[in-house]
């Protein structure tokens, strides 16, 4: 290395957005490459509301790897990390920055160790999809600095070793992640299906229900799953290869009606599947079964859908409402049957107009 004093810092910092599924993914055909069981779809939110921000940092004064999440140290000894590290580390390019006179080759990367600092502006693990942004990001990021010249679908396969739903996080706009044939996983990679531009008046609301920590995370849940369902059989196989295609269309067409329909009922389809675990996994909640109901009764009474609901691995509603002016008047309506008052647990956060409303209790 050409810089002899040790005492140079090499940085960068990246921001990636969280992704909500519309078509599900919810178990998979192999834990330590991470293959899920069936195709999945979803939309990637707007980075300005729920996001997360890593700083990766290289020095030859760092004696090992670490990093902090939300300002706390976590231990970096998981084989997830390990394998996104490793596979980001082998891809390593030179990297020279001139003005602070550093030098890195190739061959160097082996040797020097990371510090990774990661933050995110919404609830973790609370069924926002925190993983899916914060292993994105950790692998953009770290792709930055070491200069790898992967494209982003090789980097989505990386990111999908993090966690499955990151792949997902490294595009904007709609994205499908193809499960793939190859055992190996070199073909189960993110795809944009459409970019941010299309079908811009979709807004997103997001009803914080509940900001814990889910009791079931969402791999030792589908695991689980696979291990005890029969319904998830019916599922990968059935019923979401022909809603893929389904949902598709409806993207390309912008066709409202059918994608609420198909987005409720994945859902839906997802926490019967949860039921149908041994024992099982309830992650919804009374609220989360009113909000429903208040959005199907809606739906019905306008004779077309007016909003699509979906919920993660959590309690917190996620909403598509089909433009600006529906969104006005959901946000009425959660009002009115949420009321703000002093002790509730219902924040609700607009997503896609520029415009938030936070801590609505
Ligand atoms: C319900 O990607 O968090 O949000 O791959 O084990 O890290 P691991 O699971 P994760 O699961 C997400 C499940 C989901 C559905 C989805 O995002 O498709």
């Amino acid at each position: 290395m050409a810089d002899e004093s040790q005492k140079w810092v090499l940085m960068v910092t990246a921001q990636t957005p969280t992704n909500i599924a519309v078509i599900k993914y919810w178990g998979k055909r192999d834990e330590t490459l991470i293959l899920p069981v069936n195709d999945s779809i979803s939309v990637t939110l707007d980075p300005e509301h729920l996001c997360t921000t890593t700083t990766v940092a290289v020095s030859p004064s760092f004696d090992k790897d670490r990093m902090w999440l939300n300002g706390k140290e976590i231990s970096l000894s998981g084989g997830r990390f390990q394998s996104c590290l490793r596979e980001i580390r082998c891809r390593a390019g030179d990297v020279e920055d001139e003005k602070k006179g550093i030098k890195i080759a190739k061959k160097d990367w082996e040797k020097l160790h990371v510090h990774i600092a990661s933050y995110n502006n919404f609830p973790t693990a609370a069924g926002l999809a925190s993983s899916a942004a914060g292993l994105a990001c950790l692998v953009f990021s770290l792709a930055k600095l070491m200069n790898v010249k992967e494209d982003h679908g090789k980097l989505s396969a990386i990111a999908r070793q993090g966690s499955g739903s990151a792949c997902r996080s490294l595009y904007g706009g709609f994205v499908k992640w193809i499960m793939g044939k190859d055992e190996k996983g070199s073909d189960s990679i993110a795809v944009q299906l459409a970019d941010e531009k299309h079908w811009d008046d979709l807004v997103i609301v997001i009803a914080v229900v509940s900001s814990r920590q889910k009791e079931t995370s969402s791999t030792t849940g589908m695991r689980e799953t696979v291990e005890t369902s029969m319904l998830l059989q019916h599922r990968a196989k059935e019923v979401v290869p022909k809603r893929i295609l389904q949902m598709e269309e409806a993207i390309r067409n912008r066709d409202f009606a059918s994608f609420a329909h198909l987005t409720c009922a994945d859902s839906n389809q997802f926490h019967a599947v949860c039921l149908d675990t041994c024992p099982p996994i309830f992650y919804m909640n009374d609220t989360s079964h009113r909000i429903i109901s208040i959005v199907e009764k809606w739906n019905r009474s306008e004779g077309t859908p007016q909003v699509a609901y979906t919920f993660d691995a959590g309690p917190n509603a996620v909403m598509i409402a089909r433009n600006r002016k529906v969104a006005g008047v959901l946000l009425q309506k959660l009002l009115f049957y949420f009321p703000p008052q002093p002790d509730t647990d219902l924040n609700s956060y607009v997503i896609g107009d520029k415009s938030i409303l936070k801590d609505a209790g």
